[in-house]
């Protein structure tokens, strides 16, 4: 096995993802930059690349079974492990989303990326994590979905607006994270959620306060754990988030 380290990051075209990729690659990882448009996908890799990242390209479309089992496949040949995993991908749906007044399918569609899309990959990249000395999952969640904070008397300053859609896809997405966390004890796979905090990206129509490199800290952070690094934490850079 070579010396180094490959991640795979989905959505890594824009946003916070591509950031993450930049920033593992400036770590020295070779970085698949796992995105669902060629056009998008084609120009990150050679954007990453010109900064003297080891970038390659993976067609990936996480709500895409046959796309999902493509992407493991190119990975398998082209490095034959996996070090991390980062579940970036992900959608808001749109707003407003009011519950009594959301369209159902809306829901679907946000669970279907957001929760269903990192089950999907993740269970079909187990099998090359599994084959890394020291595998780690990173599932990009938000502390919107934090239930603590959601029923806390700040909940409009710490979660932001009603979002029945998207915040519960995140509340989704920890509890089940969790349990991966419970499957996986005791594999050597780090499983950990985290927040990037509210970052300025076409996810929020670039409202956000924080610059995307900010936004991929903890989630590389998360990628590159020491062995005795946590697992089962939900984390943003201040911290440890409530559940
Ligand atoms: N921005 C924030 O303030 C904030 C806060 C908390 C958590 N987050 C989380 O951070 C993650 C990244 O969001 P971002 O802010 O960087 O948003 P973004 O700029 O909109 O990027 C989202 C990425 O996900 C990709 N994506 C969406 N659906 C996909 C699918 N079916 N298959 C593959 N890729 C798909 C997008 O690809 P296309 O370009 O093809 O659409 C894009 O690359 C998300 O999980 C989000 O929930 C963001």
């Amino acid at each position: 096995m070579s010396d180094t380290r490959t991640a795979l990051v989905t959505g890594a075209n824009k946003g916070i993802g591509y950031e993450i990729a930049a920033g593992l690659g400036a770590l020295g990882w070779n970085v698949g930059v796992g995105a669902r448009e060629r056009s998008r996908r084609e120009e990150a890799v050679a954007r990453l690349r010109e900064t003297g990242v080891d970038a390659f390209a993976v067609p990936l479309d996480v709500t895409d079974d046959d796309s999902v089992a493509a992407a493991a496949q190119l990975v398998t040949e082209r490095v034959g492990h996996l070090d991390a995993l980062v579940n970036n991908a992900g959608i808001t749906g749109g707003f407003p989303q009011q519950p009594s007044t959301v369209d159902p399918d809306t829901i679907r569609t946000v669970v279907e990326t957001n929760v269903i899309g990192v089950v999907r990959v993740t269970n079909v990249m187990l099998p090359l994590l599994r084959r890394s000395s020291a595998p780690r999952i990173v599932n990009v969640s938000s502390s919107v979905g934090s239930l603590t904070r959601q029923s806390g008397p700040d909940s409009e300053t710490t979660t932001g607006p009603v979002a029945v859609a998207y915040s519960t896809s995140k509340t989704f997405l920890n509890a089940v994270t969790l349990q991966y966390v419970r499957e996986l004890a005791g594999t050597g796979i780090l499983v950990n959620l985290a927040c990037p905090g509210f970052v300025a990206t076409d996810l929020n129509g670039f409202r956000g306060l924080r610059t995307p490199q900010q936004g991929a800290v903890t989630a590389i952070r998360l990628a590159t754990l020491p062995d005795d690094g946590p697992t089962g934490g939900f984390f943003e850079d201040d911290g440890v988030i409530p559940w």
